[in-house]
C-alpha cells in the first residue's frame, strides 16, 4: 500500500473563505483505490510554501506519492507548476500529457493547465488541476500506470513485461 500526501494550493481555502473540495475529493479516489492517505495540506498559492512542502514530504519519505490540486492556469497566484519543478530531481512529462490528452477530450479548457509531473527521491509528485469533477477524471486515468511507475521507483518491480 503506497502512502500519499495531499497539497492543496488555494489561496482561498488556505484563508479559509472557501471549503475544500479537490483534495476531498483526491482522498476519496484514492483512499477507494488502496492507497494510503498520510497528510493533506491546505497551503496558499505561495512557491516557496509549496517547494518546501514537497521536498520536505519526498527528503523525510512520508509518501511515495504527492498530488496536488489547483494552481496550474492562468492566474498570476497559479505557481504550483513552478514549485514542484523547484524541487524536482527529474520531470516526467507522459503524466501531464497523457493528463491533458485525456481531458481535452472533455473540454478544451484542459489545454490551460500547465501541471506537471516530477521524481524527488523516492517520490512522485503530480500536478492535477483545481476542480473536483477534473481530479476525479484525471485520476480515474492515470492511477494504474502510476501505480507501475511507483513499483518501479521504490524497486518492488523490475519487469515492466508483467
Ligand atoms: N481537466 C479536466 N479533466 N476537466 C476539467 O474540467 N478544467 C480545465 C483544466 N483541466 C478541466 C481540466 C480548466 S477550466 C482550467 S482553467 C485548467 O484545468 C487549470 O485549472 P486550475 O488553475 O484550477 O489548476
Amino acid at each position: 500500500m503506497y502512502k500519499v500526501a495531499i497539497i492543496v494550493a488555494s489561496d482561498s481555502c488556505a484563508a479559509g473563505e472557501r471549503q475544500d473540495e479537490s483534495g476531498i475529493a483526491i482522498r476519496e479516489t484514492v483512499e477507494n483505490a488502496g492507497y494510503q492517505v498520510v497528510s493533506y495540506q491546505i497551503l496558499p498559492d505561495d512557491r516557496q510554501k509549496l517547494a518546501a512542502a514537497m521536498a520536505e514530504i519526498c527528503d523525510r519519505r512520508q509518501a511515495e506519492l504527492i498530488l496536488t490540486t489547483g494552481g496550474t492556469g492562468f492566474s498570476p497566484r497559479d505557481v504550483t507548476p513552478e514549485a514542484t519543478m523547484d524541487i524536482a530531481e527529474r520531470a516526467v512529462p507522459g503524466i501531464p500529457e497523457a493528463m491533458r490528452q485525456l481531458s481535452l477530450s472533455i473540454t478544451p479548457r484542459a489545454m490551460l493547465s500547465r501541471g506537471t509531473a516530477a521524481l524527488r527521491k523516492g517520490a512522485l509528485i503530480v500536478n492535477l488541476p483545481g476542480s473536483p469533477k477534473a481530479v476525479k477524471e484525471c485520476l480515474a486515468f492515470i492511477l494504474p500506470a502510476v501505480e507501475h511507475g511507483l513499483d518501479i521507483l521504490t524497486g518492488a518491480s523490475r519487469n515492466c513485461a508483467r
